[in-house]
């Protein structure tokens, strides 16, 4: 049974309140909870953590990486900022999964760079919640064909 761990980066704790033109109505417990069925359904289990800092998600990504197989990362705001965060991620070694809820590449022209993005295995964006089920089929996909691969 693989075992994902989601983290949520800063300000997603506001999700379905905050800017629901852009990111929806579905709040982040919806989320955990769509994303939880689909990798009961996939044999596999998932551990959701959120974090408005940059050190949490980072505590977050160190801690997890003793349980899970594979990471799935919204890092919010801090994907366009952050090098600990990238840093943190290359250090674990686990394969991680970025994602959006949002279609970052057809918003503002800062949110068209990602620090993590070269040491994720993919990303995916603009789906909304469904982002983060497409992201975990992708990365049970990843892990099944090289269970040991990181990166
Ligand atoms: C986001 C996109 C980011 O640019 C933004 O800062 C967020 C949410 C998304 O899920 O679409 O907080 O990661």
């Amino acid at each position: 049974m693989a075992k994902i761990a989601v983290i949520h980066g800063p300000n997603l704790h506001l999700t379905g309140k905050r800017e629901p033109g852009i990111y929806g109505t579905a709040t982040l417990e919806d989320i955990n909870n769509r994303t939880a069925a689909a990798a009961a359904e996939a044999s596999s289990q998932v551990k959701a953590f959120q974090s408005n800092s940059e050190g949490g998600i980072i505590d977050a990504l160190t801690q997890l990486a003793d349980w899970a197989d594979g990471i799935i990362i919204n890092a919010g705001a801090y994907t366009h900022t952050s090098y600990a965060i990238r840093d943190a991620i290359a250090g674990i070694g686990l394969p991680t999964v970025e994602v959006h809820l949002s279609n970052i590449s057809a918003r503002e022209s800062f949110r068209h760079t990602s620090t993590l993005a070269p040491v994720c295995i993919g990303q995916i964006a603009g789906f909304g919640p469904f982002s983060y089920i497409l992201g975990l089929q992708a990365l049970l996909h990843h892990i099944k064909a090289d269970p040991r691969s990181s990166q």
